[in-house]
């Protein structure tokens, strides 16, 4: 068919489309791959769309509506959130369909008057939590999930075939680019990177809500053929696969075993002593290390590491006898994320006052939850020395050893 638009089901069509030129996802976040903004047409007795796009796709987005409608009405559009790179298009869809019913959730409707979409009363239908609504025969039940990400979202269930939209939920940057089902893509290769950095930045800070909206889904998973969030892929099976994500992120686990070292350095010392303590994990057995440059990695990506790793070592210069100001920004933005329950090692360097460790130890003590500071920390005077061996060694000891710690832990938790 042309003008891009593919078949979920036989009568569930997607409308959605590819944004490939927004540099800034939120005006914050690099998408360099790009990403899908979802929308869905059910063709029943009545037709619905289901949430819309953003505004950088709307032309192709309506020329796709007016397509599969083929001459009949659109009859209702469902709303389950109401962020503008979903709900950018509602307008233009009522200018053009201006009998649209139009339901959401009560916040919902407030949301879109703040926004200035003028919706007729009697065109508003306001779904809540156990809610249930005929389209001819498909019935769709609604749940609603607050703080995921925004306190009015609802998700609904297509209960005739199984269909969970799930609004910004399992959803991920990265375009479609033709594709449109998990399992028509490598999701571990290239997917799972950008779902981790999407979720821990834009949900993390709600993990608790997510964990409330897993525990209120676990009794419908039986029913769920398809789960449509409303960016990247649809899923059709395997969901085992990213609900168990979805569940370690949002309790704040790591998903592995291993190292983040993260630096910030102002002439090459401070990186080289990071490089150096990574050599040391490795030569020592460790090998699940990466590095990264506070200063030319964008945040988004540095949250997204520490949210995936087990242990993090702070490696920063001390700057006007404080925290190097990217390593401030990394911070807070942990601490804005909720990020908690991982363990630290510090590296800190000053050619005098070299203040840095501390300071740093007392923000994560301060603002921080269950962050394990290790105490072996490297201190170095400008450049590293042969007098840094044993602190070097003793660091990595201690990182390697509370690996191992963990491990036995959780192996004994899964045993009992
Ligand atoms: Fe994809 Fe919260 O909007």
């Amino acid at each position: 068919m042309l003008y891009n638009i593919r078949k979920v089901t036989d009568d569930l069509y997607y409308v959605g489309g590819n944004d490939h030129r927004t540099h800034l996802f939120e005006n914050i976040h690099p998408i360099p791959e790009g990403v899908s903004y979802n929308s869905y047409l059910l063709k029943d007795e009545k037709n619905v769309l289901i949430d819309t796009v953003d505004w950088s796709i709307v032309k192709d987005f309506l020329e796709r509506i007016k397509v599969v409608l083929n001459g009949e009405p659109l009859d209702y559009l469902l709303i389950h959130h109401l962020e503008l790179d979903h709900a950018g298009a509602i307008e233009e869809v009522i200018l053009r369909y201006p009998d649209v019913k139009v339901i959401c959730s009560e916040q919902g409707f407030e949301f879109m008057s703040q926004t200035g979409y003028e919706i007729k009363e009697e065109n508003k239908i306001i779904v809540k939590e156990g809610d249930t609504f005929s389209f001819g025969k498909h019935t769709f039940a609604f749940v609603e999930a607050p703080m995921v990400h925004w306190p009015e979202v609802i998700m609904s269930l297509d209960v005739t075939n199984g269909c969970l939209f799930s609004a910004d939920a399992f959803g991920t940057f990265g375009a479609l680019d033709g594709k449109l089902f998990n399992d028509e893509v490598n999701f571990d290769r290239d997917y799972l990177d950008h779902m981790r950095r999407y979720l821990t930045n834009i949900v993390g800070k709600y993990g608790a809500f997510v964990q409330d909206v897993l525990k209120k889904a676990a009794p419908l998973l039986p029913q769920v053929k398809f789960i449509c969030p409303l960016h990247g892929p649809v899923w059709r099976n395997d969901f085992g696969y990213i609900i168990g994500k979805y569940d370690t992120w949002s309790k704040y686990e790591p998903e592995e075993y291993g190292v983040l070292i993260v630096y910030g350095s102002m002439y090459g010392n401070t990186e080289r002593a990071a490089q150096e303590l990574a050599s040391d994990l490795c030569e020592k057995g460790m090998t699940n290390v990466v590095v990264r440059d506070v200063s030319s990695t964008h945040v988004s990506y540095l949250i997204s590491d520490a949210f995936k790793y087990s242990h993090i070592v702070l490696a920063s210069v001390t700057y006007n006898l404080g925290i190097y100001p990217p390593m401030k920004d990394f911070l807070n933005d942990m601490e804005a994320l909720n990020l908690q329950n991982r363990t630290i090692g510090i590296l800190e360097n000053g050619t005098w006052a070299c203040t840095v460790g501390d300071k740093m130890e007392d923000f994560l003590d301060e603002n921080m939850k269950l962050m394990d500071v290790l105490n072996e920390r490297v201190t170095i005077n400008t450049s590293l020395n042969s007098a840094n061996r044993s602190d070097m060694d003793g660091l990595t000891d201690a990182l390697i050893e509370s690996i191992k710690n963990l491990k036995e832990l959780k192996a004994k938790k899964a045993d009992k």
